[in-house]
C-alpha cells in the first residue's frame, strides 16, 4: 500500500476520532481498488444498498477464507462451533435465521423484546443508582459495557446468580476480538481468552441441556425446543447462535450508547431537549445510527461471480468492503448529511446493514439505547466531557471510544 493509500488512511488509528474526511475522499472513487489482491471498497449509499441485496455477494466464511481474508472472526470467534448464520449464505442462513426469529420475534413483531422494556429500565436504573454520590464516571466501563451483557443474560435465561461468572467469561472473550488489544496481546492474555471461551461454551451447553429437559420462558429454551416447519436446530447450532447473539450484540451496543452520549454532550441543546422530551428518543437513536454508526464497514463479503459496479468489473472471488458509515453521509442520499439532526424525517440509514443479513438484534439494540440515553439525560445533572475527542479503540470496523470520562454535578432521583 502506498503512503497516500486511502484504505490505509481509513484504517489507520490516526483517523479513528474523525474518519469522516477520509470517507468524503473515498466517495470520490465509488469503487476503489488500490492494489492487486486488495479489497474493492464501496462507499456510495445506493451501491452499498444494492450490493447488500445482491445474491451474487456472499457472506460465507469459507468463501471469505478462500479470498485470503485475514480479519478476525474466523475460528477464533466460533471456537470450534459451526459458523453462525452471520457467516452463511442461503439456504442455511435463512433456515437458521427463521428458527431464531420464531424464538426472538421478527423485527416487526419483536414480542420478547417488547416484553423486556421494564426489565431494561430496571437494569439501567440499577447501574445509575450504583454510582452512589460520584461526580464523575467512565461511561464505557461503568455503564455502557456492563449493560448489554446483563441484557443478553436475561434474554438467554442465564440465572441471576450465574451472571457474574458469565460476565467474567465474556469480558476476555470480547476483548480478544478487538484487534487493538490483540496486537499487544501476550501469551497470558491469549490463554485467558481461550479458557474463557471454553468455559462459556461448556456453561451454555449445560444450560441448553437443562432447558431441553425443562423449558422455561427464555430464548435458550425456545431455541433448543424449536420444532417449526424448518425443523430443529442441532445442539451445536443452538450454541453457535447463542454465541453470535452475545458477540454481535455486545460491543456494537456499547459503542452506540457511548457514541450517542458523546454526540449529545457535543450538542447540549439536544441533550437538554431529550431530558424534557423523552419521546424524542426513537428518532434520535435512528439519527445516531446514521451519523455515528457503531459498525463502520462490513468487510466480510466476497463475490461468487464477476460483477459490474459503475462500469468497474469486480472479478469473481474478490473481497468487497461496504463502508456503511460513508454511505450514511452520502450527499446523493441525505440532505445536509454532515449535520446531526434528530428531527430528520428521511432516515433510512445503513447502520444495521440491509438485505438478508440486516441486524437481527435491531429492535433490542434500539430499545436498549433509547432507554439508556433517556435515563442518562434525565438523571445526570449538568454532564460535561472531560476530554474531547476521547481515546478511541483501535478497531476500525466497530468504532467507539475506549473510555468516555464524564463529570456532573450530581445524580437526580
Ligand atoms: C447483523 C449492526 C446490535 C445481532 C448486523 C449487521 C449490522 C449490525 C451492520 C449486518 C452485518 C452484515 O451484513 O454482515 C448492529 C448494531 C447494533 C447491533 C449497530 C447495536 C447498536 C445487535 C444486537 C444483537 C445483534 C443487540 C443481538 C442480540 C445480530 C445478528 C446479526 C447482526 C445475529 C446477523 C444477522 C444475519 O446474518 O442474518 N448487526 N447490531 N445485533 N446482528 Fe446486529
Amino acid at each position: 500500500m502506498t503512503q497516500d493509500s486511502i484504505v490505509r488512511r481509513m484504517t489507520d488509528f490516526a483517523s479513528r476520532a474523525d474518519p469522516y474526511p477520509v470517507y468524503r475522499e473515498l466517495r470520490g472513487t465509488p469503487v476503489l481498488h488500490e492494489e492487486e489482491g486488495g479489497p474493492y471498497v464501496i462507499s456510495s449509499y445506493w451501491d452499498i444498498e444494492a450490493l447488500l441485496h445482491d445474491p451474487r455477494i456472499s457472506s460465507d466464511a469459507a468463501n471469505l477464507a478462500a479470498a485470503g481474508d485475514d480479519a478476525l472472526l474466523q475460528s477464533e470467534e466460533t471456537g470450534g462451533l459451526p459458523p453462525s448464520f452471520l457467516r452463511l449464505d442461503p439456504p442455511e442462513h435463512d433456515r437458521l435465521r427463521r428458527i431464531a426469529n420464531s424464538a426472538f420475534g421478527p423485527p416487526h413483531r419483536p414480542r420478547r423484546i417488547d416484553g423486556m422494556r421494564g426489565e431494561l429500565r430496571e437494569i439501567v436504573t440499577g447501574l445509575i443508582d450504583g454510582l452512589g454520590d460520584a461526580r464523575g464516571i467512565d461511561l464505557v466501563d461503568q455503564f455502557a459495557y456492563p449493560f448489554p451483557v446483563t441484557v443478553i443474560c436475561r434474554l438467554l435465561g442465564v440465572p441471576r446468580e450465574d451472571e457474574p461468572r458469565f460476565r467474567a467469561w465474556v469480558d476476555p472473550l470480547v476483548a480478544s476480538l478487538d484487534p487493538g488489544t490483540r496486537q499487544g496481546a501476550d501469551e497470558e492474555f491469549a490463554r485467558t481468552a481461550r479458557e474463557a471461551r471454553m468455559q462459556l461454551g461448556m456453561y451454555l451447553a449445560g444450560l441448553a441441556e437443562e432447558r431441553a429437559k425443562e423449558p422455561r420462558d427464555d430464548l435458550l429454551s425456545d431455541l433448543v425446543n424449536s420444532r417449526g416447519p424448518d425443523g430443529a436446530m442441532t445442539m451445536m447450532e443452538v450454541l453457535s447462535t447463542s454465541v453470535l447473539l452475545l458477540i454481535a450484540g455486545h460491543e456494537t451496543t456499547v459503542n452506540l450508547i457511548t457514541n450517542g452520549m458523546l454526540t449529545l454532550l457535543r450538542h447540549p441543546d439536544v441533550l437538554e431537549r431529550l431530558r424534557h422530551e423523552p419521546e424524542l428518543a426513537p428518532r434520535l437513536v435512528e439519527e445516531l445510527l446514521r451519523y455515528e454508526p457503531p459498525v463502520q464497514l462490513v468487510p466480510q463479503r466476497t463475490c461468487i461471480t464477476d460483477i459490474e459496479v459503475r462500469g468497474v468489473t469486480i472479478p469473481k472471488g474478490s473481497r468487497i468492503w461496504l463502508v456503511l458509515a460513508a454511505g450514511n453521509r452520502d450527499p446523493e442520499r441525505f440532505k445536509d448529511p454532515e449535520r446531526f439532526d434528530p428531527d430528520r424525517e428521511d432516515i433510512q440509514h445503513l447502520g444495521f446493514g440491509s438485505g438478508i443479513h440486516i441486524c437481527f438484534g435491531a429492535p433490542l439494540a434500539r430499545l436498549e439505547t433509547q432507554i439508556a440515553l433517556t435515563e442518562l439525560a434525565r438523571r445526570l445533572e449538568n454532564p460535561r466531557l472531560v476530554q474531547d475527542p476521547p481515546p478511541y479503540r483501535e478497531n476500525a470496523v466497530l468504532r467507539g471510544p475506549r473510555h468516555l470520562e464524564i463529570t456532573f454535578d450530581g445524580i437526580r432521583p
